[in-house]
């Protein structure tokens, strides 16, 4: 009994002193590694418009190269862009062309991104509000009717009290496109499940 005993336990120790002796260069070796040479620890860099020797101009900020365009709809000059016309004001018309096709892609767009709260017939009954999201305004309701295009492109664009901002989502032309879908609707008083007419078309695109 006592040798079995014996041997266990000299068992353990042998094993565990051996383990210890494991970790131990495990961690020596890792701390060798952040310790070497240093060249990834310190990488040169310039500070925002820090001077630089490097550059003629004795600048490290860099003008833009010839060509380059913004990646987002940063100009102020197009009401498309902006929905406000030169006044500063918010258009009450949209400024691309209403088609059918136009409209399509509005209801995809807002199927995939307003749907959850302004269900998709535009009452405000989606699931986001079934899970306790404030109720937004019925967008079919006659005060919906009266916002000025340019400031729903606003809305969208930046959002509106407890709504997100869309705009690095829904890119500016889906916006107008989401706006004809919504316009449809108020003048089909519901969810559109066929073309506009020609003379409906016509209507939206004149207002
Ligand atoms: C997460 C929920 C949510 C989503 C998604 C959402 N909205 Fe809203 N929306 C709201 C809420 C809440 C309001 C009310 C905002 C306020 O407090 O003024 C609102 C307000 C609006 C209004 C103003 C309505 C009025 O009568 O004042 C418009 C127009 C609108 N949303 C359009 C959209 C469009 C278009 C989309 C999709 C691109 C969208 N919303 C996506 C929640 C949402």
């Amino acid at each position: 009994m006592t040798s079995i005993t014996y041997f266990l336990l000299n068992r353990r120790s042998f094993f565990s002193r051996r383990m210890g002796f494991g970790l131990l260069t495990i961690c020596l070796i890792l701390l060798t590694g952040c310790q070497a040479s240093g060249d990834m620890r310190v990488q040169p860099y310039n500070r925002p418009l820090s001077a630089n020797s490097f550059f003629a101009d004795g600048r490290s900020a860099r003008p833009f190269v010839a060509g380059t365009v913004p990646q987002t709809d940063q100009r102020v000059d197009d009401p498309a862009l902006t929905g406000k016309n030169e006044d500063g004001d918010y258009i009450t018309n949209l400024p691309v062309p209403v088609t059918n096709e136009l409209i399509q892609r509005g209801q995809e767009r807002f199927d995939i991104y307003c749907v959850v709260c302004h269900g998709v017939d535009g009452h405000a009954n989606g699931k986001a509000i079934a899970f306790g999201f404030p109720k937004p305004p019925d967008l079919l309701q006659d005060s919906a009717k009266a916002i000025a295009d340019g400031k729903i492109f606003d809305i969208i664009t930046n959002g509106q009290g407890n709504m997100l901002p869309y705009g690095y989502r829904v890119k500016a032309p889906d916006r107008w496109a989401v706006i004809a879908y919504i316009r449809a609707m108020q003048l089909n008083n519901g969810h559109l499940t066929q073309d506009l007419t020609p003379d409906q078309l016509k209507q939206l695109g004149n207002k």
